[in-house]
């Protein structure tokens, strides 16, 4: 069932587009990876379906009964956010703002809720410490145990992995796979990595001077017929 429809969608800044008549649509349990070069228009797109910035054509709709307080994003991480000084376990549960207005205290069942997310992600060891003390790899955890406690219907990662070892990416890539395959939650990524990207998703929306928007199977038929590979070579 459809959870977002992107319908002839243009987005830009002050009156100059950045891309143009956009057309994809996600249904529940889709892993849909966003790929294109820097400057192309991803995170301005994902700005866009979070209700963040108005396109300035088209339509963005959200059905299948997601409300727009109920999705988790994980943002392009700036200097600034990995010195936030505050508790990991503050970070994690102001994932519960958009739900809490303007109530001043958690809930029960949120307090619950994120105590079983920091485990199943393996941040509870560090629940204490301060948010900026951590290593990259341990804070994408935490913001992903933020975006978390949002939602667990659907997940926008905005190049999640980037600045990671690889080890480290891995683990992140299999927890993103745990999550959809296992819980369900959609998955829409924005990565820079086409190969890891046709490893793990259903869907690929490619953003740039070509667009394409269709199964990781027809993406790759369409390298194949251009007499690509997915690594970017021409072999
Ligand atoms: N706040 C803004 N005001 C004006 N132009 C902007 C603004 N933010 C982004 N742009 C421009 O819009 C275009 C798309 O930017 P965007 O950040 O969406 O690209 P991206 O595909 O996410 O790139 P990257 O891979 O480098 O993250 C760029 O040309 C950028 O300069
Ligand atoms: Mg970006």
């Amino acid at each position: 069932m459809a959870q977002l429809i992107c319908k002839n969608v243009t987005l830009g800044y002050d009156g100059v587009a950045v891309l143009e008549d956009l057309n994809f649509q996600v249904n529940q349990g889709d892993y849909l990876c966003i790929i294109g070069e820097n400057g192309t228009g991803k995170t301005t797109l994902m700005k866009a379906i979070l209700g963040l910035r108005k396109q300035m054509l088209g339509e963005i709709s959200w059905s299948d009964g997601v409300a727009t307080n109920e999705i988790g994003y994980l943002t392009q991480q700036s200097e600034i956010q990995r010195e936030f000084p505050a508790s990991v376990k503050e970070v994690v549960f102001s994932g519960f703002q958009s739900k809490c207005g303007l109530r001043p205290f958690y809930k029960k069942e949120e307090k619950q809720l994120a105590t079983q997310i920091m485990e199943k992600l393996g941040v509870d060891v560090f629940a204490g410490k301060c948010y900026r003390e951590l290593s990259g790899g341990q804070q994408q955890r935490v913001l992903l145990a933020r975006a978390l406690c949002a939602t667990q219907k659907i997940l926008f990662l905005d190049e999640p992995v980037t600045g990671l070892d690889p080890k480290v990416s891995v683990e992140m890539y299999d927890v993103f796979q745990r999550l959809n395959q296992e819980d369900g939650v959609t998955i829409i990524m924005i990565s820079h990595d086409v190969q890891t990207s046709l490893e793990y998703a259903t869907h690929i929306l490619q953003i740039g001077e070509t667009i394409f928007f269709g199964t990781k199977e027809e993406y790759v038929a369409k390298l194949n017929a251009e007499g690509m590979c997915a690594c970017g070579c021409s072999h």
